[in-house]
């Protein structure tokens, strides 16, 4: 394990907790007590408006979670079903895009992730309706009296870019030649360069799904811009000449252009977008399997010239931009799973292919919630919704309650721990204790399966994926990963 690292559940007091905070020289808001129906059970009124559809009942987010478990014509399955399900009767009463759908088959991260295709159209209605029966026969829906009035949903519209891998095997698409990823995508040519026409096309393909998310009943789509798929690369495609790239205007003129095209198509459908909001240069592991930034002469958006920190200068112009196009929503994560995960989703035990983590997973914690407070400050009428928590496990509700509370951000986005506990927002809002058994815990399955090709879940803690036979080819994969980085 990487030398800085600490196990949360070592940090077993307040004191111990602080002590913790200080030695690594960072801060997070974290309150004593966390009462029923607190801060985190109030109702956020979006926009100010009045109307009750608008009214979102409480400030816990799921955050979106694709699972690999799509059919190959990326039609859902009853695993994916069941996480809509679990995501519709958490509690929360924001539930952010569900999981990445591409808009179009070659978008498609991988060959089972959800997709527009003709036969396709109508799932979107029976997600829609699995979800929203879901949370109105829970806890939430139910014993509030409030039903489905005061949720939120959305679909996340995604088109994966530079990760693309349609069938399987790396199909990248890119914006711009990165000096470094290019090589990890086996992209050697310009041919793979997604052209200004393939570009105005795909703002289409945006719009046409929004409208069907719209007939669906989804509330709002989320133009998606984080994790460097392609809504996100272009965002630092400085060196692409043409409308797409180059200044900030350039740069943003996808994401606009996509959100104007959505707005146009679906009026009454509100439009959020999750942003990377700042990314660091990608990493690798050394020679003792800690991460180690790649360093080259492209600077990443919302990092600094060095890229190895954070510089939210252009960020805040950027969502200004995003505000000016009607955007009332904005989902803050950081950089992305696959080249610099510990800055994305910080965790204890790295997935499969990644590398020890670099820092205590805390400081990764600290670093997206203080980036997403900043931001808050500028934007007091936007929505924002912050996201990395899970790693915070027993300290989460202390820590989301806290945030609420000083106006770090208006919603507690939870990911890994809708996969272990989906009933967390349930028991905090009720002021139960946490169920221990079901706290994630950061074990990297949920990502390391996937990265084998299988489907993505909670190996460890949720039931329905221990007793799967892939959870024996996963407990296999793991153990050579081991015996192999023990050899090396
Ligand atoms: C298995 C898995 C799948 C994910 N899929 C998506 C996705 O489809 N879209 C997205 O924006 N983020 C995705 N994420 C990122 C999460 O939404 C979230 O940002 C991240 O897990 C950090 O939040 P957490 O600390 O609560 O887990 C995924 C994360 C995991 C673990
Ligand atoms: S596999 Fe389960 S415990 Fe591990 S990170 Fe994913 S959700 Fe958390």
């Amino acid at each position: 394990m990487t030398r800085q690292a600490v196990k949360m559940t070592r940090l077993r007091g307040r004191d111990q907790l602080d002590a913790r905070l200080e030695a690594l020289g960072i801060t997070l808001p974290v309150d004593d007590a966390v009462p029923a129906n607190g801060p985190l059970a109030q109702p956020y009124v979006l926009g100010g408006a009045s109307s009750s559809e608008r009214r979102i009942g409480n400030r816990f987010a799921v955050l979106p979670m694709e699972g690999w478990d799509a059919t190959p014509e990326g039609r859902p399955t009853d695993l994916l079903r069941r996480r809509w399900q679990r995501f519709g009767s958490s509690g929360a009463k924001l539930v952010w895009g569900g999981e990445a759908y591409a808009v179009q088959p070659t978008g498609r991260a991988n060959p089972n992730q959800l997709c527009s295709n003709p036969e396709s159209e109508r799932d979107l209605f029976e997600l829609h309706d699995l979800l929203t029966a879901a949370h109105a026969a829970s806890e939430s829906g139910e014993e509030t009296g409030t039903g489905t009035r005061d949720l939120l949903t959305g679909l996340q519209l995604t088109h994966s870019g530079r990760f693309s891998r349609p069938q399987g095997s790396p199909a990248p698409r890119i914006a711009f030649r990165h000096p470094v990823l290019d090589a990890r995508v086996g992209v050697t040519s310009d041919a793979a360069l997604l052209s200004d026409g393939e570009l105005d096309d795909l703002v289409g393909d945006y719009a046409r799904v929004a409208k069907l998310a719209a007939r669906a009943g989804f509330g709002f789509v989320d133009v998606k811009a984080c994790h460097g798929y392609l809504g996100h690369e272009l965002l630092s495609a400085r060196e692409r000449p043409g409308p797409y790239g180059g200044d900030l205007a350039g740069r943003s003129r996808f994401l606009r252009r996509a959100i104007a095209a959505v707005r146009a198509e679906a009026p009454g459908l509100l439009v959020g977008v999750r942003l990377s909001i700042f990314d660091l240069h990608p990493y690798a592991p050394g020679d003792d399997g800690v991460g180690e930034a790649v360093t080259s002469d492209h600077r990443p958006f919302g990092g600094n010239t060095s890229g190895r920190d954070v510089d939210l200068e252009e960020t805040v112009a950027l969502v200004a931009l995003l505000v000016d196009a009607g955007v009332s929503l904005l989902c803050t994560t950081a950089g992305s799973p696959y080249y610099n995960p510990h800055c994305q989703r910080p965790a204890f035990y790295p997935p499969s292919d990644g590398y020890r983590p670099p820092e205590d997973p805390l400081v990764g914690v600290a670093r997206q919630l203080e980036a997403t407070r900043s931001l808050k400050q500028h934007f007091p009428e936007l929505a924002v919704v912050g996201s990395a928590y899970s790693y915070l496990q027993e300290w989460l509700p202390n820590v989301a309650q806290a945030v609420v509370r000083n106006g770090g951000a208006d919603f507690v986005g939870l990911g890994r721990m809708m996969l272990s506990y989906p009933d967390l927002p349930t028991d905090v809002i009720a002021g139960r204790p946490l169920q221990k058994p079901l706290v994630c815990r950061t074990f990297s399955d949920c990502t390391t399966a996937p990265r084998n090709g299988l489907v993505s879940g909670c190996y460890p803690i949720d039931p329905e994926y221990k007793r799967r036979p892939e959870a024996k080819r996963l407990a296999e994969i793991k153990r050579l990963a081991d015996s192999e980085k023990r050899s090396t």
